[in-house]
């Protein structure tokens, strides 16, 4: 093995070379020697076995539909006789998906929360409960921004805008590959859900890597692991094969390591032109390439220079974890433990959006005071129900959820509580009427939004995709692993709660509520002007009622302990510190056009809170809106530029009588790029105790103010007058405004 270290010369060729391997990086030598070593090493068809899943097609889609997705981890690149060790995925986001998991409020809560330090604990959190699972690559870092509210999946993100969306999937990284391997998806342009296996997205240079890509980048320069591909085409090209994204911006353009796989099943369509377009790994069965790479590589299409290129990518990033992956497993008692549980619970309440809180009788509706009331009544189909969120691959086995009748009841203490699922309008009226306060909990469950499952039996073009039969060894081999290890049984109760496997979801048909919700909240308003209605949705919900209403909350899927979250809310023990991470229209036409079944689909760089402000239509609510229980002074803020970095400092004062929330959001703009939106490019959640002041500041590196020069491709800095405006969401009238001169 010419110009291959000693070490790896000797190592015999056995289940110890890994280990030898792993010892050479630990001693000093450069992973891309020792990966070369390696490559030796290994006989043509053990690197080809590194370029999909390990298991059979057949077998595991079967294994899949009996719920076992729940149970068992996807393996791939494992290689036995050299003891490479592969990896083995299991998702998320709100949680792990494998064994009876903490269920943590959905990604887009937490994205309302804008609480960078929560997130990175959240990631701790189920970075441990990964490995205890048997997995070491978590793949829920889901990070397309959300283009438009009526997307099935926009729960699993964080919000519209791709800088908040950025800096928190980095800090689920950080907290995540303390203990394991992270996965960011969809690269890219993944926001719609019904069409995603048969929508080719056109985006221009520009508005691509202003707004689309921007978050993926964020977290490839935190050092993620690995990238997912996504099932769409991105300017006519699938993206589990488009070498555009794969190689020129993802590896040439950004520098990224790790290695690249594609998202499940149908997520490449080509085995050889994959490869030579840069994926690296087909997930997460031997399919189109177990079918189709040795023709390629006979004929042409691709080569093992191609070949040896993605194993090296896969081997080099097990190496650099390695240290990470050593680590002994966690026990099962971290799963949903005690500690885990109360991070679940303080996300929840920190999630929570107070969107409006009126006085009635000279008195805001919120918080309730258990000490003055005799009887509340909760109202609605969402109150006392498990309603977790999307059961697509998201899906989180939770052992047991505080519902929010059961957190309320809990919080309430003697106070009497009249629980009615709301289905007759004037029977709920009645009971509200008898009560001193109306909480009404309406909006969405899995059947109204989530993965869509099941799409693709009519595509003809994915069904020629799916291989022959398994490979009987292979698929034997299989069954006997899985019989022998049948993984955890589903948490008491949830059998009979429902399917253990997927629901339909899709894409939202309306960004309204149901009828029957809407007529709901006005029968009850009108029988108790003391009312309160909770949101239970992945993203943005139209609001015609709000202004009959006193008091509003958007609430998320707020995971198994959202109900003590929502009740700290709502009886005071919390203010509510959430902010919206997208915007509520007022109209559906004022966002871009959503085509449930389109193939082919323009993006632009207009959505959310940049195309309402660009048109001049005020949001119902606005980007970054959230109102506390208490009152907020600001001190007056300054700018310098010292560095590359714009750094802003200032002072908050909590002037009311709770704890509570500040989040101080930098918007700028740049005088040397005059036809870019201005960008949210920095933001700061402060908790304050009553009367108490906090300090802050936000450093806002220049290039988060770049311009792409699309005929270049490339990034340009801003020069001279940079505007900025410190708010507390779009469109603040409060907002402070300071101008900085960037020298040349
Ligand atoms: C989803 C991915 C997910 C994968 C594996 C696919 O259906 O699109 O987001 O990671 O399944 O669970």
């Amino acid at each position: 093995m010419p110009g291959v270290p000693t070490t790896l010369r000797a190592m015999v060729e056995g289940a110890g070379t890994w280990a030898a391997a792993v010892g050479s990086v630990q001693g000093g030598t450069p992973v891309a020697e020792v990966v070369a070593g390696l490559l030796e090493a290994m006989t043509p068809d053990e690197k080809l076995w590194c370029l999909d899943g390990d298991l059979p097609f057949w077998a595991g889609l079967g294994d899949l539909g009996e719920g076992g997705y729940h149970k068992r981890t996807f393996p791939a690149a494992r290689v036995e006789r050299l003891g490479i060790p592969g990896f083995a995925f299991s998702d998320g986001p709100r949680g792990v998906v494998i064994g009876p998991a903490t269920c943590f409020p959905v990604s887009m809560a937490r994205g309302a929360a804008w609480d960078l330090e929560l997130e990175e604990r959240i990631g701790d959190a189920i970075g441990t409960e990964l490995r205890s699972v048997g997995a070491d690559l978590f793949g829920g870092v889901c990070v397309n921004v959300l283009r438009h509210p009526a997307w099935g999946r926009a729960q699993e993100t964080y919000g519209e805008d791709p800088f908040h969306v950025g800096e928190l999937g980095a800090a689920l990284v950080r907290g995540v590959q303390r203990h394991a391997m992270a996965c960011v998806k969809h690269l890219a342009c993944n926001s719609m859900e019904n069409a995603r296996f048969e929508v080719d997205v056109a985006v221009d240079e520009v508005a691509l890597h202003e707004v689309f890509l921007p978050q993926f980048r964020r977290i490839v320069d935190e050092g993620v692991a690995v990238v997912m591909t996504a099932y769409n085409a991105l300017n006519g090209e699938w993206c589990g094969q488009n070498r555009p994204l794969l190689t020129q911006i993802l590896r040439d353009e950004w520098g990224f390591s790790g290695f690249a796989i594609s998202d499940w099943i149908f997520g490449l369509r080509d085995a050889g032109l994959s490869l030579t377009a840069g994926l690296d790994v087909e997930m997460p069965y031997q399919m189109v390439r177990a079918g189709g790479l040795d023709a390629a590589l006979a004929d042409g299409a691709t080569s093992w220079e191609d070949v040896d290129r993605s194993v090296a990518h896969v081997l080099a990033t097990l190496l650099r974890f390695s240290g990470v992956l050593a680590a002994e497993r966690p026990g099962s008692d971290v799963l949903a433990s005690p500690a885990h549980r109360a991070l679940a619970r303080e996300a929840a309440a920190k999630s929570v959006v107070l969107l409006r809180n009126e006085p009635v009788d000279g008195v805001p509706v919120l918080p309730l005071d258990p000490a003055r009331l005799q009887r509340v009544a909760l109202l609605g189909a969402l109150a006392d129900i498990r309603n977790l969120g999307d059961g697509g691959s998201s899906d989180v086995w939770a052992e047991s959820v505080v519902t929010p009748a059961a957190g309320l009841r809990l919080a309430l203490g003697g106070v009497e509580l009249t629980l009615d699922d709301g289905t007759d309008a004037t029977r709920a009226g009645v009971v509200a009427a008898d009560a001193d306060v109306a909480v009404v909990v309406v909006g969405y469950t899995k059947d109204d939004e989530g993965e869509f499952i099941g799409a693709g039996g009519t595509n003809t073009a994915l069904q020629a995709l799916m291989p022959g039969p398994d490979d009987p060894d292979l698929a034997a081999r299989f069954t006997d692993s899985v019989a022998a290890n049948p993984g955890p049984e589903p948490p008491a109760g949830l059998a009979a709660a429902g399917p253990l496997t997927f629901s339909t979801g899709g894409d939202r048909s309306s960004l309204r509520l149901h009828r029957s919700d809407e007529d709901l909240i006005a029968a009850v308003v009108a029988a108790n002007p003391r009312t309160v209605v909770v949101l239970v949705a992945g993203s943005a919900v139209l609001t015609p009622w709000a202004d009959d209403v006193p008091a509003v909350l958007q609430g998320f899927y707020g995971g198994m302990e959202g109900g003590h979250g929502l009740a700290d809310v709502l009886v005071g023990r919390r203010s509510p510190g959430g902010r919206l991470p997208f915007s509520v229209p007022t109209d559906e036409a004022h966002l871009p056009p959503f085509d449930h079944e389109a193939t082919v689909c323009t993006y632009d760089r207009w959505h959310g809170w940049w195309k309402l402000e660009r048109d001049g239509h005020p949001a119902r609510f606005p980007f970054g809106w959230g109102l506390t229980y208490s009152g907020f002074e600001w001190g007056e803020f300054s700018a310098n530029v010292a560095d590359g970095v714009l750094e802003v400092t200032g002072s908050v004062t909590n002037t009311g009588g709770h704890t509570a929330a500040e989040v101080v959001q930098v918007y700028g703009a740049a005088a040397s790029f005059p036809d870019q939106p201005r960008r949210l490019v920095g933001f700061a959640r402060l908790e304050v105790a009553p009367g108490a002041g906090a300090e802050v500041t936000i450093r806002v590196p220049l290039s988060l103010l770049a311009a792409r020069d699309a005929a270049a491709a490339r990034w340009v800095l801003p020069q001279g007058r940079v505007d900025l405006e410190m708010a507390r969401h779009v469109g603040d009238p409060r907002s402070q405004r300071v101008t900085v001169e960037v020298p040349d």
